[in-house]
């Protein structure tokens, strides 16, 4: 039975978090899930178990009522639960829940694969439906190997493009690719992410022909680095001269984030190919690549789909995105990202003068990261606010960096009241002022 009768409401605790709910639930996973998926490393303690989320709020099954700060990791760009996502697939739950993916299509496919194609800043827009921002990464990756006939990539550091092996060989942090080190793409090389433009164009210049530079526009869960304006174009502009593809890995940034409907946006910045995923269905795994049909075309060779998924352009999700897209791309919810997002600057503005656990502050929009002094500050600034009643994670090297990535439709007064919180948590993390 729901409890959480509307979702913008501040946080409050019942009792402890983790309560003990959730730490009963915690043992049950330890004792059958596989470590490393979820959330309970060796040696960790037990992990908050949601049972309910509406708009920015979050129930744990303990009763304490959370703000979410991390927005599900930037899927519920809408907020949890969104009523018109819900609503559209309860419709399309009671019509077909599953069809057959490569083979048979539906209608709502069709709509969703012409409107993404339209509205995506992709020249000539053709769209491949992926079911994980990694998959469309792939897709992506093998679109411009496919097309380009090349076997080299340029990536970045940091960069996190999702941790299936071909993703894995784009992605940055060690930590993820270590143990793999010996079946990742040998032909990929990672440079500076916002290093000069005139580093990039000489690599594409020198050996082999490169078939894409990949790119997160913002980096996001690697640290939220926001290159200085005009890079992109400039990262464009030497991927033209080479000849090599543009791979914009937008699967955080797309619908809104950072302020413009798409990250690329801020710099008139047009990909060859452009991942998206994440916000896009409301909640519901989906994700897709937006391709120039010329490159997409390299796929057309006839018998089996070179690449594809049984759950491909699920049903449910493609009706959960046509229901979510028309408030992602709305101008009302872009000048509203503008709005909070200018008032959360203005607020983290003074962070690093008032307090010590603070190195830095950085974003754009409602994508916000937050540098501490280390990984042991981060993660008791982490913990602080969960016991404050706020969600956020850290990420980035060594995990220093924990990131504002709320709800687009966050009321301002709750946003208010999280932010209060996380001062109270960035006190209490230390050291104190000298
Ligand atoms: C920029 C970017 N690319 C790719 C991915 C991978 O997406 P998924 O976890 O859906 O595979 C992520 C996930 O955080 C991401 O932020």
């Amino acid at each position: 039975m729901a409890r959480l009768r509307r979702g913008d409401l501040p946080p409050r605790l019942a009792g402890a978090t983790p309560g003990p709910r959730s730490r009963r639930l915690s043992r049950t996973l330890a004792r059958f899930e596989a470590p490393g998926i979820n959330t309970l490393p060796p040696g960790s303690g037990p992990t908050l178990v949601w049972e309910e989320a509406l708009g920015a709020n979050v129930l744990d099954v303990d009763g304490n009522r959370y703000v979410d700060l991390t927005g599900g990791f930037g899927v519920a760009a809408l907020g949890h639960r969104p009523p018109a996502v819900v609503a559209a697939v309860r419709r399309q739950a009671g019509l077909l829940v599953h069809g057959l993916g490569d083979v048979h299509a539906h209608p709502l496919r069709a709509r969703l694969a012409a409107r993404l194609a339209r509205l995506a800043p992709v020249d000539e827009a053709q769209v491949y439906f992926a079911i994980s921002g990694a998959d469309a990464v792939e897709i992506a990756l093998k679109s411009a190997l496919l097309a380009t006939g090349r076997r080299r990539l340029v990536a970045f550091t940091p960069a996190y493009h999702g941790l299936t092996l071909g993703a894995l060989s784009v992605t940055a942090r060690d930590v993820f690719r270590k143990p793999f080190a010996h079946r990742l793409a040998p032909d990929v090389e990672h440079l500076p992410h916002g290093c000069p433009p005139a580093t990039l164009a000489a690599r594409l210049a020198a050996g082999p022909p490169v078939a894409a530079v990949v790119v997160e526009p913002i980096v996001g869960r690697e640290g939220i680095l926001v290159p200085p304006a005009g890079w992109l174009a400039a990262v464009a502009a030497a991927c033209r001269e080479h000849g090599a593809l543009l791979v914009a890995d937008e699967i955080l940034t797309a619908f809104g984030r950072t302020g413009a409907r798409f990250a690329v946006d801020h710099d008139r910045v047009r990909p060859d190919l452009l991942c998206c995923g994440k916000a896009l269905a409301g909640g519901l795994p989906l994700a897709a690549v937006v391709g120039r049909r010329e490159v997409l075309a390299a796929w057309d060779r006839g018998g089996e789909a070179l690449h594809t998924a049984t759950f491909v352009a699920h049903p449910l999700a493609c009706a959960a995105a046509l229901a979510a897209l028309p408030r992602l791309t709305s101008s009302r919810l872009l000048a509203r990202v503008g709005r909070l997002g200018a008032a959360v600057a203005a607020r983290l503005a003074g962070w690093p003068e008032r307090f010590p656990a603070v190195a830095a502050v950085r974003g754009k929009g409602l994508l916000w990261g937050i540098e501490l002094r280390d990984g042991a500050t981060a993660e008791l600034a982490v913990a602080a606010a969960r016991d404050r009643g706020v969600l956020w994670l850290a990420g980035g090297p060594e995990g220093r960096v924990a990131q504002i990535i709320p709800p687009l439709t966050i009321a301002a007064r709750q946003l208010a009241a999280a932010l209060d919180r996380l001062e109270e948590a960035l006190a209490a993390a230390g050291p104190s002022p000298a």
